[in-house]
């Protein structure tokens, strides 16, 4: 007998693994309505505040009288229109590269840039956490895929080694998210970019939680470490801490021409509408001025109140980013603990399977800048509180 996805609906949900959608009745900086109650929101990758900001409210209302509101198509197909040239000079002047190339999504990104850098000749070597969408994209590319255990450079080097020795011919791509989506710690940066040069291979480096958090107003986990122009592809999204949404990927005049002609989640899709285009400019804009660097140190003040205030042995040893892990491991156990959350009138996310290993299910607690100090300490007396019963 065919298997029956009302079946397979009904195992998720004995296991604790079904995702339903919430209709929140409205967002305003760290504050949500969902069923008629206001949360504190714990649960966005908004880590500036700025998806309900005023000003990018504005430039995307100027960019819809100015361009309207579609794109028609693809931008290979029917031109390229202002908003999308002038963020990619942007992009490329702030992430100190040659150029850049914007996607309809950070998603859209991942993919179509992996299967045009790799082909059923070449190898993608992953980082276990590496986003699902760079795991897609290696998949999809047909090239031989490898993956080494989290931030475990020795066992990089050994499947750079057999890459050497098996595919000589072979492109190598190393791929890697420079804050991890669902840990919030870092990657090595430094080391991974002098192992992929000496071994000749490229390095695909997802900086979605690093941008705007980290480095020179907010210029990535690269910058931070002083190796930008050592890293090959530097992706991202604009849709966190930029507020906005849509991909990106920063390189060589030649890597951003090749991707024009072969990243087929860009030549086959239309074009981001014009006023995401011009609110990603006016965000970035933002990065930049002291207003921007004040919103970014209000945020790390409050990532140490949140830090300060973890429940002891919840949470990791240091904090590296604005996404902390409250590990929980059963999937039911971390789904009781959102919900008792969300009684005391706060909105966190239990992450379970197949987001994160089985066994493994968490709390994915985020930070933002328009959290208030006093919102983060409620939380943190409510989640020891929350924990404290998973214990009994
Ligand atoms: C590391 C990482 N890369 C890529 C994406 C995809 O970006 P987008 O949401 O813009 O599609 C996400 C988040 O969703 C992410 O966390």
């Amino acid at each position: 007998m065919p298997r029956r996805i009302e079946d397979e609906l009904e195992a998720w949900r004995d296991a604790a693994l079904l995702r339903k959608l919430r209709e929140i009745e409205s967002r305003d900086g760290a504050t949500i309505r969902y069923a008629g109650r206001a949360l504190i929101d714990f649960s966005s990758n908004d880590y500036l505040g700025l998806a309900g900001a005023p000003f990018l409210k504005e430039a995307a209302k100027q960019a819809i009288d100015a361009e309207g509101v579609g794109s028609a198509a693809s931008r290979l197909v029917c031109g390229t229109r202002s908003p999308h040239l002038q963020l990619e000079e942007k992009l490329a002047a702030f992430k100190e590269a040659e150029a850049a190339l914007s996607f309809s999504s950070g998603y859209a990104a991942s993919v179509g840039i992996v299967t045009a850098l790799a082909g059923k000749k070449d190898v993608v070597i992953l980082d276990k956490l590496a986003h699902a969408s760079l795991v897609d994209g290696a998949r999809m590319s047909g090239a031989a895929v490898r993956v080494f255990p989290h931030n475990n450079l020795e066992k990089l080097e050994s499947h750079l080694q057999w890459a050497a020795r098996e595919h000589p011919e072979a492109r190598v791509l190393v791929v890697t998210e420079s804050v991890f989506s669902m840990d919030g710690d870092r990657a090595p940066l430094a080391a991974l970019v002098e192992l992929k040069e000496r071994f000749g291979a490229m390095l695909l480096v997802d900086e979605a939680h690093a941008l705007g958090v980290i480095g020179r107003q907010g210029r990535g986990l690269a910058d931070r470490e002083g190796v930008t122009g050592r890293v090959d592809v530097q992706m991202g999204t604009l849709s966190k801490a930029l507020g906005v949404s849509g991909g990106y990927v920063c390189g060589s005049r030649a890597l951003i021409d090749f991707l024009i002609n072969r990243a087929r989640s860009f030549v086959y899709s239309t074009a981001p509408a014009p006023a995401l285009a011009a609110a990603a400019s006016a965000a970035l804009d933002f990065l930049q001025t002291a207003e921007g660097e004040e919103r970014r140190k209000k945020l790390w003040q409050n990532i140490r109140v949140l830090a300060e205030g973890l429940p002891p042995g919840a949470a990791p040893a240091r904090i590296q980013s604005a996404i902390i892990p409250v590990i929980l491991g059963d999937e039911g156990v971390a789904l009781a603990a959102a919900n008792r959350l969300y009684e005391h009138g706060f909105y966190v996310p239990a992450i379970r399977y197949p987001t994160v290993a089985r066994g493994s299910a968490r709390l994915r607690v985020t930070l933002s800048a328009a959290h208030e100090e006093e919102e983060i300490r409620r939380f943190t007396t409510a989640l020891c509180m929350v924990a404290g019963e998973g214990e009994k």
